[in-house]
């Protein structure tokens, strides 16, 4: 009777939403009703635990701010995010990987001219960032248009720490040049962890989990006719590399930020020499 019941009751539910008017809407909630069951049958949790598990996640929700989104972290943490991200990616061979676009990309980044610093406190190792955003067959995307996120040198966005970084701190809306070029100036980011203060730090500390993820830049290509890219470099070398708190690393978005003694290109940069030069560009698909 009671194996009766939980078979039926999955074919109960999944046929109550036949009448949903969008097929994907259906085809989703069919899915979620009939993995969910599978989950309950399979682990069987207690009336307490059940409680538990709404409670964690009614307390994500009230975790949520307009500069919080616990939500998306606990989708990162549980890899959610990177299989959405890569499993959505349709990449043509040669166009540069995507990767989580993580939750601190909530504010608009300011618009910036090319060769602006966005380390606007000054307190980390300068670095100067440079490269090109080219069409996947190489040809360049003059006007394509770069939003830049990153934390300071200490491992915090701007929206952490509102007391010491201004508004747009390591934040920036660059347009490439005629050549599809662009360049910056930085510092170089470190290894940070995530948020531990909410829910999904009471689930790594539960899982004996670390929470660092590995020194980053954020990135989000777009330009005309091309799929935009959502994406990070990484530096090589960094702590975390192989054990990224989100699981977003992918081998070829790892770029070195070379030590560079070139007087003339620090002068072009702006930038005291020696300097650390990050260079690589970014391939768009055309749609
Ligand atoms: C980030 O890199 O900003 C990030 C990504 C996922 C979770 C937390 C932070
Ligand atoms: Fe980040």
């Amino acid at each position: 009777m009671t194996t009766e019941f939980t078979k039926d009751i999955t074919g109960a539910v999944v046929d109550s939403l036949k009448g949903t008017a969008d097929p994907r809407l259906r085809e989703l909630l069919s899915a979620l009703t009939r993995h969910l069951h599978d989950f309950v049958r399979e682990t069987g949790p207690t009336t307490e635990e059940w409680e538990r598990a709404i409670g964690f996640l009614t307390a994500t929700g009230q975790t949520c701010t307009d500069t919080r989104q616990e939500f998306i972290l606990l989708s990162d943490v549980l890899g959610v995010s990177m299989l959405v991200e890569t499993l959505g990616g349709h990449r043509a061979p040669g166009a540069t990987e995507s990767t989580v676009l993580g939750p601190f990309h909530m504010t608009e980044s300011p618009v910036r001219a090319l060769g602006a610093d966005i380390d606007l406190v000054g307190a980390g190792e300068p670095c100067a960032v440079s490269g090109r955003v080219l069409s996947s067959d190489g040809t360049p995307l003059p006007g394509a248009v770069l939003d830049v996120w990153q934390a300071d040198a200490e491992g915090y966005y701007d929206v952490q720490r509102p007391d010491i970084q201004p508004p747009g701190n390591g934040r920036g809306l660059f347009t490439a040049d005629a050549e599809g070029r662009f360049w910056f100036r930085t510092c170089v980011p470190s290894p940070y962890p995530i948020p531990t203060d909410g829910p999904v730090g009471d689930l790594l500390r539960a899982t004996g989990r670390h929470p660092y993820r590995p020194a980053h830049i954020h990135f989000i290509a777009s330009a005309e006719g091309h799929a935009s890219v959502t994406t990070h470099i990484f530096v090589a070398g960094s702590p975390y590399l192989d054990s990224d708190a989100v699981f977003a690393v992918k081998e070829s978005l790892v770029a070195d930020f070379a030590e560079t003694d070139d007087r003339s290109l620090a002068g072009e940069f702006g930038i005291p020499n020696p300097f650390r030069h990050a260079r690589f560009d970014l391939v768009l698909e055309p749609r």
